[in-house]
């Protein structure tokens, strides 16, 4: 079936109101083999049972994801953790009991049960409860652990609408399940328990000082989180993600600095016959003056993260379908949710000049 075309099936489901016996077929299909997409509280993933090599194979293939970046095994029970690790940490279970379901990702020693397919020969594996009523009913339903990654083509913004997924996947996998707007946006924080301490591979919307508050010990940041030169340290990490067509530039700085140079490299742009696009926060947005060619879209005011949070792929994907060239995008600062958030933007933009310093 790899790289074959086939009819993709897609049904709504209501998140408020779940009506289970809809999403008995495509959970038999993905217990039988098949690969689902599905609304998760983060970004639509892309299923397939751990105990289904091929399903699991296809899903790499349809992504175009390579074989070494592993997949996160998304369970229904906290209960079903245990037969996923023969060790997990108590700092692990702590956060758990908290944070699921919801947006983190344990990632512990892997037991015998999951296939190394899944987690691209490493001896360590990362699980997640997603929080989405539907995510949940879809795999309790199937009753096997789903190995799913964002439900996008490697390498571009991940889907947090089911049309993201329809645009990139349909005509590859055999359902949509389409569970509405994800409310988060973002993808998972992913933590490795395994070191003596534990470090976050990727920021997400449970932060470092959330975890360190449960576990009551002090959880890190990866070694190139903060400086994105070094070795990655999760082997998802050393790939370009998220990234829209256009060429973006990520301004971070005092805000009447960013306002200057903003004012400035729209004109360069548009004086090199360039379409350009404008990601601004409402702040910005009220007082820049926006040249009616130049696509301006607003991700949320500089004080909620979390509202960008939950548009940021969808205006990427927006740029994308409008053909825009420049992307000239702003930068939130790096608090709270925000951290996510710029990392994020970090990853879709080509350059990033910091304001402060003299060099871009
Ligand atoms: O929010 C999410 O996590 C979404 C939804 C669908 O649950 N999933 C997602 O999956 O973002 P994906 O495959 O796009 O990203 C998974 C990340 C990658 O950076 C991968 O390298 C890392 O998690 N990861 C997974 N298993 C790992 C492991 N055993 N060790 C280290 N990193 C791991
Ligand atoms: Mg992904």
């Amino acid at each position: 079936m790899e790289g074959e075309h086939c009819q993709t099936r897609i049904i709504k489901i209501d998140p408020q109101n779940v009506d289970e016996s809809l999403l008995v077929p495509p959970a038999e299909v993905l217990r039988e083999g098949g690969v689902v997409a599905f609304p998760t509280e983060t970004v639509y993933g892309l299923g397939a049972s751990i105990f289904q090599p091929r399903a699991v194979r296809r899903v790499f293939a349809v992504k175009g994801r390579p074989a070494d970046n592993p997949l996160i095994v998304h369970i229904a029970e906290k209960e079903w953790l245990e037969e996923l690790t023969p060790s997990c940490p108590p700092a692990a279970w702590r956060a758990v009991e908290v944070f699921w379901p919801g947006p983190l990702t344990i990632v512990v020693p892997r037991s015998a049960q999951v296939p190394p397919l899944v987690t691209a020969g490493l001896d360590k594996v990362g699980i997640r409860m997603p929080s989405h009523p539907v995510a949940l009913a879809l795999i309790r339903l199937a009753g096997v652990p789903v190995a799913a990654p964002s439900a996008n083509t490697s390498g571009r913004p991940s889907p947090t609408v089911a049309a993201h997924v329809a645009e990139d996947l349909a005509g590859k996998i055999d359902w949509i399940v389409d569970g509405g707007p994800c409310q988060v946006g973002i993808e998972s924080t992913v933590v490795d328990f395994t070191t003596p301490r534990p470090l976050i591979l990727r920021p997400g919307a449970i932060t470092a000082e959330m975890l360190t508050e449960v576990t009551g010990v002090e959880v890190g940041m990866a070694p190139g989180l903060s400086s994105p030169a070094e070795t990655p340290p999760s082997p998802g990490m050393k790939y370009v993600h998220y990234a829209p067509q256009g060429e973006m530039f990520l301004f971070e700085g005092p805000e009447e600095k960013v306002h200057a140079e903003l004012a400035k490299r729209i004109e360069e742009a548009l004086a090199g016959g360039k379409r350009v696009g404008l990601l601004l926060t409402a702040e910005m947005a009220a007082r820049l003056q926006v040249p009616e060619e130049v696509v301006a879209m607003t991700l949320s005011s500089r004080k909620n993260p979390e509202e960008a949070g939950t548009r940021l792929y969808g205006c990427l994907r927006e740029f994308d379908r409008l053909g825009v060239e420049i992307i000239l995008a702003e930068g939130y600062p790096r608090v709270g949710r925000g951290i996510a958030l710029m990392n994020r933007m970090e990853k879709a933009a080509r350059r990033h000049i910091r304001l402060e310093s003299d060099e871009e």
